[in-house]
């Protein structure tokens, strides 16, 4: 498998793939879906903002997002603050998609900003829905922002891993991409890939490949939640808390019916994120990454053995890529 020569690039990908790589706009492919006020699109500028007394929360939205997060939740009386939340238009089974970020200055503790593919979530009983993760928990002024990563498959996830922001994600736009296809998912931040999600369902770990997914992004104020034990609170003297997106770029497989899950997995030279060259890392992007973990990842779920009671998922005694 780690044979030299496989040169898994999303670099290279965009330079040989300028064809396949549609324009998306934020204007003609995403819609506000919460917090119409706090959602301003401008041709493939968006702006998402988080401020108080403007709206009311709306449960649904928050629980969707409290699945994917480590805390424990625990809702207090309404809160008359509102964030915004944008969907893409597109349902897709694959492909790439990035944005490019510029999130929260200052303090932002307690603000969490997303960007995240999954698809429709359906009930919480019963929930079986795919999930494609990055999400940014702000922190007090001059601390670094967490970048939370993880994957939902059937509905479960459990699979968080947290990285230390290694640049100023506040002072600059910065591309977050999402590359998946029916080997791999892999997350990356301009260009350095900071996790993959390998396909080891020939192994029994389910990977996400029947469900189409549409890209979402938010803005929302965390503090209801007991995080870190409740003290991490919002600084609404600081408000409005603004994330900005520029660039909406994706390639992706559209999703036309069931029939999609054999289309787009079809090796065909349409199905470019099927070419032997996106199955694996390169040898130096394998490096870079490494280097990433090992400086700046704080919360790996596989070195949790707490957590799982020593009865760690069977992925984490598999190499990563
Ligand atoms: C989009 O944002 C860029 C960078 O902030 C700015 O230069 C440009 O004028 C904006 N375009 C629109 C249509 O708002
Ligand atoms: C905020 O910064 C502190 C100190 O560096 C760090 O321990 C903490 O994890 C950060 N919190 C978040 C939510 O990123």
């Amino acid at each position: 498998m780690a044979t030299a020569k496989v040169l898994f690039s999303i670099l290279a990908s965009l330079l040989v793939l300028e064809q396949a790589l549609a324009l998306a706009t934020f204007d003609t492919d995403t819609v506000c879906i919460w917090g119409e006020d706090n959602c301003q699109i401008h041709g493939d500028n968006l702006t998402l903002i988080l401020n108080q007394w403007s709206g009311i929360t709306k449960w649904h939205f928050h629980m969707h997002i409290f699945l994917s997060s480590l805390c424990t939740v625990i809702f207090l009386a309404m809160h008359f603050f509102s964030g915004a939340a944008v969907k893409g238009t597109k349902e897709f089974l694959f492909g790439y998609v990035s944005k490019r970020i510029k999130l929260v200055p200052d303090n932002s503790a307690a603000v969490v900003t997303t960007y995240y593919a999954s698809s429709p979530w359906v009930s919480t009983e019963n929930d079986t829905h795919d999930e494609i993760d990055f999400e940014f928990l702000g922190n007090v002024t001059g601390e670094p922002y967490t970048i939370h990563t993880n994957i939902f498959v059937n509905g479960i996830g459990n699979k968080e891993e947290q990285f230390k922001s290694w640049f100023d994600p506040t002072s600059d736009y910065h591309n977050y991409t999402i590359f998946w296809s029916p080997y791999v998912v892999v997350w990356s931040i301009d260009d350095i890939v900071l996790r993959v999600f390998k396909n080891n369902k020939d192994k029994g770990i389910p990977f996400p490949k029947t469900r189409p997914m549409t890209v979402y992004s938010s803005i929302w104020n965390a503090d209801d939640w007991a995080c870190q034990g409740g003290q991490v609170k919002t600084n609404w003297t600081h408000q409005p808390f603004i994330a900005r997106y520029l660039n909406y770029e994706d390639s992706v497989c559209l999703w036309t019916g069931t029939n999609s899950i054999q289309d787009c997995s079809a090796v065909t030279p349409e199905n470019w994120y099927m070419a032997p060259q996106f199955r694996q890392l390169a040898p130096s992007q394998i490096d870079n990454m490494n280097d990433v973990r090992s400086y700046y990842m704080i919360y790996d779920y596989c070195s949790d053995t707490k957590r799982f009671n020593g009865a760690m998922p069977q992925e984490c005694y598999l190499s990563p890529y």
